[in-house]
């Protein structure tokens, strides 16, 4: 593991939780990019020189030209289970490994993708907006009506891990499943599309999935339908999505990740039918752990010689 002059040196963007820094400074001489934002890429480039491992987070562009600025590098490990930001092929062609965080948040990513299903389809950011501007007159017979998920159909575009795990979770809520698959007899997108009451995104984003929805699929969509993306924002058209929203060609969307982040598309703001979180996918204090802990553990094996954890293959 060490090298001659001591522990092999590691790049790290942002700082991990305290239990997980304390494993990875033991075996390795950490530095860190300062702030807490993402790193800015100048950053990157001029401090990746003579590291053996980059750990990155999903907002980092590790690029061609931090790639062949780390001279020394033999490990990427992503915080994330979704790679898009990291030049997969540049590493490969120097030999170094890039690994990710896999089935360790795929829980938490299909809980959010619920509750964002939930919170759209039961108006909830309508209603507390409504009720936290002092508007709202009491309790009545027809107010802020939503749609039930029993027996509604809910279109997985995507059937991995998350796309999984979110079809048994609403399947305790009553929806009946159906998914796209490029391996195995799934449902045409094209058919999906015009069938599900609810369609959620799971694919990752490749040059193949960008703008997988824009305005020819959102016309698709039944007008009572609703769109989720939880995945990564380039695969949705945004400006498309927000003209969809406005003219009421689809019921509503609830939106985890944006295009061009953390910039939202402004006519998005105004709507009442899209509920808009954070990148929260991961967010919970368990999982954000694990994923740390993942990638440092694929550091420490990695550096000692061992094959990596969780290889992107
Ligand atoms: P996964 O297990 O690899 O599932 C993705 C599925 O997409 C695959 O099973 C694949 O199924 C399908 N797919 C369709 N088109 C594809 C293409 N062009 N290339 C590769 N696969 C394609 O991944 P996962 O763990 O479920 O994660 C899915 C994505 O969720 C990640 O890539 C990430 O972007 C996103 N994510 C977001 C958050 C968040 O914070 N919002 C958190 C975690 C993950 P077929 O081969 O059958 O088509
Ligand atoms: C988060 O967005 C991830 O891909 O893990």
């Amino acid at each position: 593991m060490g090298t001659s002059a001591g522990k092999p040196p590691v790049l790290l963007t942002r700082k991990l939780p305290a239990s997980v820094m304390a494993r990875l400074e033991a075996a390795c001489e950490v530095e860190q990019c300062p702030g807490d934002g993402s790193a800015a890429h100048a950053e990157l480039v001029s401090r990746v020189a003579g590291k053996q491992a980059l750990v990155s987070m999903v907002t980092d562009t590790v690029n061609r030209a931090v790639i062949e600025a780390g001279d020394a590098l033999r490990i990427i490990a992503n915080v994330a289970v979704g790679y898009n930001n990291v030049d997969v092929a540049a590493a490969r062609e120097r030999g170094i490994i890039v690994t990710n965080t896999p089935d360790v948040l795929t829980d938490a990513t299909a809980d959010l993708t619920l509750a964002l299903i939930l919170a759209v389809t039961r108006r909830l950011g309508e209603g507390e907006r409504w009720l936290r501007r002092g508007d709202w007159p009491g309790w009545a017979f027809d107010q802020l009506l939503g749609m039930q998920l029993r027996g509604k159909q809910l279109g997985i575009v995507g059937f991995g891990r998350i796309g999984l795990a979110v079809a048994a979770r609403a399947a305790v809520f009553g929806m009946t499943i159906a998914h796209t698959s490029r391996s195995d007899a799934g449902m045409p997108l094209d058919r999906l599309l015009a069938t599900s009451d609810v369609v959620s995104l799971h694919v990752p984003l490749t040059p193949e999935t960008r703008h997988l929805i824009g305005q020819p699929e959102l016309a698709r969509m039944k007008r009572t339908a609703y769109l989720i993306n939880t995945t990564r924002g380039p695969v949705v058209d945004e400006a498309a999505l927000a003209w969809a929203l406005k003219n009421r060609l689809i019921a509503g969307a609830g939106l985890d990740v944006y295009e061009r982040e953390p910039e939202v598309h402004a006519d998005l703001f105004p709507l009442e039918n899209v509920v808009l979180a954070p990148h929260l996918g991961s967010a919970t204090t368990e999982t954000r752990t694990a994923m740390a802990d993942l990638a440092v553990r694929n550091v420490i094996a990695v550096l000692g010689g061992d094959p990596p954890l969780t290889p992107v293959t």
